[in-house]
């Protein structure tokens, strides 16, 4: 998978096909998120050209933030947007690379976001970077995930294929993407530590946002 070459074009290609809806899945969260207790260092994986981190970073002015993304072009691009926006960068570090080989701080990470990353990888891959992404996570973590979701039945399901279709057609030309479908991401993150506390979905069910909380290990 490369998402290098998309990179200067991404934000337009997603405007362009999906308008608005992507940003807001990313960001749905992002209210509550601020009500509750507050976060010492996010991990955002496979966050691409920095979308959601301008929104964070906006929102969260104390929060320590590390960025990864396999792409260094895509990271060039969110550094370039952080840059013209004018925000604080001091407190964001950028790893280039991939997921697999980022090491957990001694105390894991306390908030975790995962963005329309699951959706790349087949069913036996996401369910591994489940895996992976969690075991990077604090005792006491929260988790925001948006991806692709298939509306149960009737004309939106419809519509959903054809364009899961056209857009996993795209990215495989032109990123390299394997997979055609989506994999089963919300049954590998239910099956371990964390819990779905909120969900909401966008674009007629097509969209979806959680919030998920880790639970304490039982003694
Ligand atoms: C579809 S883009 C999503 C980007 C962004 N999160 C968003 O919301 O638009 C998927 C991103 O995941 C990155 N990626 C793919 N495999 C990865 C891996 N193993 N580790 C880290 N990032 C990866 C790609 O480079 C790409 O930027």
């Amino acid at each position: 998978m490369n998402f290098g070459h998309l990179a200067r074009y991404y934000h337009l290609l997603e405007v362009v096909f999906i308008g608005r809806g992507l940003l807001l899945a990313r960001t749905a969260q992002l209210e509550r998120l601020a009500q509750g207790r507050p976060n010492q260092h996010a991990l955002m994986v496979g966050e691409g050209n920095g979308s959601f981190l301008l929104a964070f970073l906006e929102q969260f002015p104390e929060v320590r933030v590390t960025v990864n993304d396999l792409s260094p072009e895509m990271l060039e691009v969110a550094r370039a947007r952080l840059r013209d926006s004018g925000v604080d960068a001091s407190r964001v570090e950028f790893i280039a690379g991939d997921i697999r080989d980022v090491e957990r701080p001694a105390n894991g990470y306390d908030l975790i976001a995962t963005h329309f990353f699951f959706d790349n990888f087949d069913d036996a891959v996401a369910a591994e970077m489940v895996r992976i992404v969690e075991s990077l996570s604090a005792t006491e973590a929260q988790w925001l995930v948006s991806d692709f979701c298939m509306p149960e039945g009737g004309w939106r399901a419809l519509r959903a294929k054809v364009w899961l279709s056209l857009l996993y057609g795209f990215f495989g030309r032109f990123a390299g993407l394997k997979t055609r479908q989506l994999p089963a991401t919300e049954s590998h993150l239910s099956a371990g530590r964390f819990i779905r506390t909120n969900r909401k979905t966008f674009c007629g069910g097509m969209l979806y946002s959680s919030r998920y909380e880790a639970v304490p290990a039982r003694e």
